[in-house]
């Protein structure tokens, strides 16, 4: 018998888009916002005195959860605080599933689920989205403990509407947890169901709509009762002091978010218009990267010819996305740019 768990033995890891140490590379590859944070965020890091690192930071980052409730509209004890939207994705396998209690999700999606779900030793039932990725109508027969719907998915940036989610979370067993890590790219979000239904979790990211992936903040909308079964399973202090400054700043910018995103968006829409023109097809996204298919070029090679030039976009050779290629949605120059060299490439 070796050291770790068989489960553990057995399990691959999570292989994390590639991050590039030089500093002239076009990164298109891990979805990070281009832009960076509000100025507001900086401000509040470099306020932290020395007396807010001797001490343990506060447990569940109240000033964070306040400010967020509102700007939902539900109360403080309805947000959790967690290291970026992968600590809640860890804390509800722990809390919901093991070998008795599955997971279900649509595929192709975010490839931490299946990880999480082998470190957990629990079942993952995976349910196959059509080439529209709709909501499978399959979902909710599964009856698992957790079902996780990402909304916008990724990789595909498609976007599925509160009421559908709505019949899925009425018909589901057990807890429907909505990761909306791209939702701030979108036109709506799930948060009304949280109000509706007892049994819904949504997801937040920091890092994506707020520019701070390297700062690791993310956060739950949960009825009280399930943010208080979840508290039981957090890691003590798993939000850090800088951290809870940091993001709390970020929160209080409205203005600064707003424009990010619009800049955002706007670029998504010039990216998706002039990739089209090119050739490639790709579902309308509502998040901050395309998922995109050439009709005469493989993805494959043309990944190959982008990194040749210092170009990042994501590629997997996976069954239902393998000749895709996402692209996240960059500065007009770094669009501009990859939009160059994918005009020589498919031309070649
Ligand atoms: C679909 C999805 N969910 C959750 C996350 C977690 O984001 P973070 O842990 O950076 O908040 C990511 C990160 O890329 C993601 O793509």
């Amino acid at each position: 018998m070796g050291y770790f768990r068989d489960n553990i033995e057995k399990a691959k890891g999570y292989e994390p888009g590639f991050q590039p140490v030089e500093a002239d590379v076009v990164k298109l590859n891990t979805n990070e916002n281009p832009y960076p944070p509000s100025p507001a965020v900086m401000k509040a890091i470099s306020e932290i005195g020395p007396e807010q690192l001797r001490r343990y930071p506060d447990p569940t980052g109240n000033a964070f959860r306040e400010v967020m409730a509102q700007i939902n509209g539900v109360e403080a004890d309805w947000i959790m605080c967690c290291n970026g939207g992968d600590d809640l994705l860890r804390m509800a396998f722990t809390a919901f599933c093991d070998r008795r209690r599955p997971v279900t999700y649509p595929v192709p999606t975010y490839s931490l689920y299946p990880v999480l779900a082998s470190i957990q030793n629990c079942r993952a039932i995976e349910v196959p989205f059509d080439k529209e990725f709709n909501l499978p109508a399959r979902l909710a027969r599964v009856k698992a403990a957790l079902t996780i719907v990402c909304n916008p998915n990724a990789p595909s940036g498609t976007f599925i509407s509160a009421g559908e989610l709505g019949s899925l979370t009425s018909e589901a067993k057990g807890i429907l947890l909505i990761d909306e890590a791209y939702v701030d790219f979108a036109e709506r979000n799930c948060t009304e169901l949280v109000k509706q239904f007892d049994n819904v979790i949504i997801l937040r990211s920091m890092s994506k709509g707020y520019s701070l992936a390297g700062l690791r903040f993310g956060y739950a909308i949960a009825r009280p009762e399930i943010i208080a079964g979840l508290m039981k399973v957090k890691d003590s202090y798993n939000v850090d002091a800088i951290a809870i400054a940091a993001a709390t700043a970020a929160i209080k910018d409205r203005e600064y978010f707003r424009q990010n995103i619009e800049k955002v968006k706007l670029e998504r829409k010039r990216l998706t218009e002039q990739l089209r023109d090119l050739g490639f097809e790709m579902p309308e996204s509502a998040a901050n990267f395309v998922l995109a298919e050439h009709k005469a070029c493989r993805a494959k090679e043309i990944y190959e010819k982008l990194v040749q030039r210092n170009i990042h976009v994501r590629y997997w050779d996976k069954v239902g996305i393998e000749n895709k290629l996402r692209i996240t949605v960059g500065t007009k120059e770094q669009n501009d740019t990859l939009l160059s060299a994918l005009k020589e490439i498919v031309s070649a």
